[in-house]
């Protein structure tokens, strides 16, 4: 179907934005893919010591995640999009954001963004992963850690719905279950780095 490319083609464009590179030089800051992990993510900001543009980084990730999601389903009726049109919107933004079309298909790990689709999928699904997020981070100040651990969760948390809290879908099931592995595989080197004892804590600068 013709308007399901099209959502997906501009989800995808959307994703493709890599905010961490664009909100560091609209503020003047060094390319997050020139120091501490390379990684253009707003973990890697933060290591700029820019604390700012780490959370402008954070917030447009997320949101470019959650737009497409939202405006399909709460207007795709109108173009004949459903259920798996939002989940396969978000998947394009969570693979705009890890392959940019814009920036030679070199992109983040993923974290901020999946949050932002999750957030769309379901408002408590989004919150309940995001405290997994938060929670390991306080207590293991590991970024990466806390993004392995959310996202292995996130589509158990999805699976709570079964018990009548929110609608579970396939299609959307896929979609998370989709992006929890290739943020996995996006987070080789971190998981590397962990079991060897040699990952930067997260706000260090290394
Ligand atoms: O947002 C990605 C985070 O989980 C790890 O980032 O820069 O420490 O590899 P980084």
């Amino acid at each position: 179907q013709t308007s399901s490319l099209i959502a997906i083609v501009l989800a995808y464009l959307v994703g493709s934005l890599s905010f961490a590179v664009i909100v560091s030089k609209a503020m003047g800051l060094n390319d997050p893919r020139s120091y501490g992990s390379g990684n253009p993510g707003a973990t890697n900001v933060l290591r700029s010591g820019n604390k700012q543009a780490a959370i402008f980084t954070l917030l447009l990730d997320a949101f470019k995640g959650w737009l497409p999601v939202f405006i399909v389903q709460h207007w795709g009726s109108q173009w004949g999009l459903g259920a798996t049109d939002v989940a396969l919107v978000g998947l394009a933004a969570f693979l705009g954001h890890l392959y940019p079309v814009f920036f030679r298909f070199k992109g983040g790990k993923g974290v901020a963004t999946a949050a932002g689709v999750l957030i769309g999928f379901g408002p408590w699904l989004g919150l309940l992963v995001l405290a997994i997020w938060l929670i390991v981070a306080f207590v293991f100040r590991y970024s990466s850690l806390a993004a392995l651990v959310a996202a292995m969760a996130a589509p158990l948390v999805y699976m709570l719905g079964i018990n009548g809290w929110w609608k579970v879908e396939g299609p959307v099931l896929m979609s998370i279950i989709v992006m929890s592995m290739l943020l996995l595989w996006r987070h080789r080197d971190n998981i590397r780095r962990l079991l060897a004892g040699q990952e930067g804590r997260l706000g260090s600068k290394k």
